[in-house]
């Protein structure tokens, strides 16, 4: 039985973990207090905090599965897409290990990672329930993408964002109504005490006509002119004005889930009707951690007659575990790289 190391670095998280029939360890430095205050994540600060976090992960990872680098068979590394930067770092410190250790190594697209996320439990054993073909939604600050999924390694992209991402309307907006960054989990919370009401009613129905591509970007706009309209907002200036009360962030919280939620769930109906071959639906990303959407998916679905996995919360968000297990089945289709392998390749 194969051991697999998998290291994820695309973003702002550096992550490794160790994989055999299940996960056996799993860590994740998260970096967002460090591109808290910057209101996003910024590539430099991002590659400097990899650099130093790589190896004390790699290893704690080592650690909790109670394995050395010498049980380890596979190198696993995320090498596209993400900031190339960041990418860079997870990419070199696989390869020199791989060098040093004599391990093979395998490539693994972020994507693929996040698709395949839903095949692991919450204890780290695989999921056996999940059939093929299935349609999986993968929506995260980078992406908002449907892929039609024929195996494992085998899928399709059916739908993508046009401009911005799901996770960056999110992010965005929570920065125009001063709630600091990740937008996501904030909005969530102040949408729940207000219970997820659509009071401002933004618009969505133009996506939801003839194809499954998402567009993100008119969404804030449309946020961006409403709170102008209410005085909220100096669009001169780029400040926010005093009258923003906390009441108004949540009723723009609430409508901006709302809003997204519904086009999020409109288009996989839509996509299960358009694939009527698809036995259900996963969903995966760190968008995916929202209460509110993964229950509109799930009652989506019960009403549709299909299936709705969506991971543990802890799998949704960038992390290596997904890496590793897609790790695992490279290496049994016997997919490796050399050590020439470069990022976006
Ligand atoms: O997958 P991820 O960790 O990193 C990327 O690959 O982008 O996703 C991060 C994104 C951010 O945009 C964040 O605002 C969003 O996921 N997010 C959420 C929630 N938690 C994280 N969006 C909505 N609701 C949440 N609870
Ligand atoms: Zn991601």
């Amino acid at each position: 039985m194969s051991v697999i190391l998998g290291i994820e670095t695309s973003c702002d998280e550096t992550a490794a973990a160790i994989f055999e029939q299940r996960l056996l360890g799993n860590c994740v430095f998260s970096q967002i207090s460090l591109h808290e205050k910057y209101g996003g994540v910024v590539p430099e600060i991002a590659s400097r905090s990899h650099l130093e976090k790589i190896g004390p992960i790699v290893r704690a990872a080592l650690a909790d599965a109670e394995k050395t680098i010498d049980d380890i068979d596979y190198i696993a590394v995320t090498n596209k897409p993400g900031l190339a930067g960041a990418l860079l770092i997870g990419l070199s410190y696989a390869k020199g290990l791989a060098y040093a250790h004599n391990k093979k190594l395998i490539k693994v697209d972020h994507l693929e990672g996040h698709i395949f996320s839903s095949f692991l439990h919450d204890d780290g054993s695989v999921r056996s329930d999940i059939e093929f073909p299935h349609l999986s939604l993968v929506v995260s600050g980078g992406h908002t993408s449907i892929f039609l999924v024929k195996n494992f390694g085998e899928y399709e992209t059916v739908g993508r964002t046009l401009d911005d991402a799901a996770g960056e309307a999110f992010d965005k907006v929570a920065k125009l109504l001063g709630l600091g960054y990740p937008g996501g989990p904030r909005i969530e919370k102040l949408a729940r005490d207000v219970g997820f009401k659509d009071f401002c009613q933004y618009p969505r129905t133009k996506q939801l006509t003839k194809t499954l591509d998402f567009s993100f970007s008119g969404l804030k706009t449309a946020v961006l002119y409403d709170l102008v309209k209410r005085g909220s907002y100096d669009l001169k200036e780029g400040i926010i004005e005093n009258n923003l009360t906390p009441e108004l962030q949540k009723e723009v919280s609430s409508s901006l889930l709302v809003c997204i939620t519904d086009i999020l769930t409109k288009k996989m109906e839509k996509a299960l009707k358009e694939f009527p071959e698809a036995k259900g639906i996963t969903c995966a990303g760190g968008v995916a951690c929202n209460g509110y959407l993964r229950d509109a998916l799930a009652t989506m679905c019960r009403k549709a007659g299909k299936w709705c996995v969506i991971p543990p919360r802890k799998y949704c968000a960038d992390n290596a575990a997904m890496v590793a297990f897609v790790g695992k089945y490279k290496g049994e289709q016997q997919k490796f790289e050399t050590l020439c392998l470069d990022v976006y390749e």
